[in-house]
């Protein structure tokens, strides 16, 4: 049965889905806007809140469980290339520009300067 997801952060944007479907592969078929880089649950760009039918979700992924954590989980947070909808949500996400940078990596030590054979 066709059920609906509406792309919160997206102005709202409604979409209609045909059957089970991946809300991050819908995403992008629909133009609904869920930032993302992998696709495969490493990156953790495609965190998402799923603010209304949670229920209509299926079972979260250990791939989630690197980037939430059980208390991201209670409050409605998955990884949208890693979640299956199959009934009525509405997900919102924090756009890519308001998120904190990264952290940067460890620069690597120098090599030892001022000394030769
Ligand atoms: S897009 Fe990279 S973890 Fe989902």
């Amino acid at each position: 049965m066709p059920f609906s997801i509406t792309f919160i952060t997206n102005d709202g944007k409604v979409v209609s889905v045909p059957e089970k479907a991946n809300l991050l592969r819908t995403s992008i078929r629909e133009k609904g806007g869920i930032p993302f880089k992998c696709g495969a649950g490493i990156c953790g760009t495609c965190k998402c809140k799923i603010e209304k039918g949670l229920e209509n979700t299926d079972p979260i992924k250990d791939r989630e469980r690197n980037h939430l954590t059980e208390a991201d989980f209670a409050a409605g947070h998955r990884m949208a290339c890693q979640t299956f909808v199959h009934g009525d949500i509405a997900v919102s996400w924090v756009p890519l520009a308001l998120r904190p940078p990264l952290k940067p990596r460890p620069a690597s030590v120098p090599p030892p300067s001022g000394e030769s054979g």
